[in-house]
């Protein structure tokens, strides 16, 4: 008998990595899309993520059990556009439908809505929408923000209190994130993959904590003397494009820091995730922020 397949957008990437290694852990075949090379000895097969092919697209996905889509797109740059993130993971799932995938486990985020002004936020609620009425079996999974060794955001919160001695917490600090382990999500992810009901499930992290009391502990764990000091969110994101600037990446984007202010990094439901946050964080104290984490070089840069 054939293995079944199971294909995963961006396997050597964050959360991707995570959701193969569980795959191929139970025996699984896997496949992923992507652009970037594959690792020496990796057990995955290799297609490209070729949203402009899209018969490519669904040979790659045919005889797939279940696609598993991280495909997404932090922010806007040149022609890679939220619209052209939508567009291409539309061509994605009508590439999934054309060859007979039997269901799709869709990363979303917390508080998606078609409503939001946030084109991250509303791209993404257009998108569950569309997969629930696609009639294809599905699970939409909804992040909040997600923590592990090769995130970004909480590295780099990490790296700028090692070396800088201020740290600029943008307006009051008050707002709250609840963030989630990425082996938690990527448990999640196989387990709603293995079901054939259609959900939609919140994918957080047990502890909330408002953004200042986050840098707090951070600081703290890594053993910084940085000083916090409040400043309006208009001057913290221009000493973001500074430091952004000075490291040949973006820091942090407006939108980016709306939607933190906004409250739209916590969930109203229960946790789903189990691991803590603050553990992990004093588990990886020693190694967190020694080096800056770059979005233009994991997906700008020639490999
Ligand atoms: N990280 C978080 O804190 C967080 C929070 C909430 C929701 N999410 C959602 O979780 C999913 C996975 O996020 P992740 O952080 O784990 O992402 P990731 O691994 O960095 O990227 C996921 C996939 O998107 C592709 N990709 C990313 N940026 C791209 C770009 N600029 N141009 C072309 N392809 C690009 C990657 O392609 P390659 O395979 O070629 O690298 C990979 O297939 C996303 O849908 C994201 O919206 C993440």
């Amino acid at each position: 008998m054939t293995e079944a397949l199971h294909v995963v957008t961006g396997a050597f990437g964050y959360t991707g990595r995570y959701l193969t290694e569980r795959l191929v852990a139970s025996g699984r075949r896997v496949r992923t899309l992507t652009t970037k090379p594959p690792p020496p000895g990796t057990p995955v097969e290799v297609r490209p993520l070729s949203f402009d092919r899209p018969e490519d697209l669904a040979d790659s996905l045919r005889g797939a059990e279940t696609l598993y889509n991280t495909y997404w797109v932090r922010f806007p740059r040149g022609q890679v556009t939220y619209g052209r993130a939508v567009e291409n993971t539309r061509a994605l799932f009508a590439a999934a439908r054309a060859a007979g995938v039997a269901r799709i486990v869709h990363v979303s985020i917390t508080n998606a809505d078609e409503r939001s002004p946030l084109p991250y936020f509303s791209g993404k609620a257009v998108l569950e929408h569309e997969l629930r009425e696609s009639g294809t079996s599905h699970a939409i999974v909804r992040p909040t923000v997600v923590f592990g060794r090769e995130d970004i955001l909480i590295n780099n919160i990490a790296w700028i209190l090692r070396r800088l001695p201020l740290f600029v917490v943008p307006g009051s600090g008050e707002y709250r994130l609840q963030p989630v382990y990425v082996e938690d999500l990527a448990d999640l992810c196989v387990g709603l993959g293995e079901r054939r009901d259609d959900v939609v499930v919140d994918a957080v992290g047990p502890e909330t904590f408002t953004f200042e009391e986050l840098v707090l502990l951070v600081r703290d764990a890594i053993g910084s003397r940085a000083r916090l000091v409040h400043a309006p969110a208009a001057v913290a994101l221009a000493l973001g494009s500074v430091i952004g600037r000075a490291v040949g990446d973006v820091l942090v984007t407006r939108d980016e820091l709306r939607g933190l202010m906004d409250d739209l990094l916590v969930s109203a439901v229960p946790p789903t995730g189990t691991t803590s946050f603050r553990a992990w964080v004093h588990a990886q104290a020693t190694e967190l922020g020694r080096s800056y984490a770059s979005e233009l070089a994991r997906h700008y840069r020639p490999n």
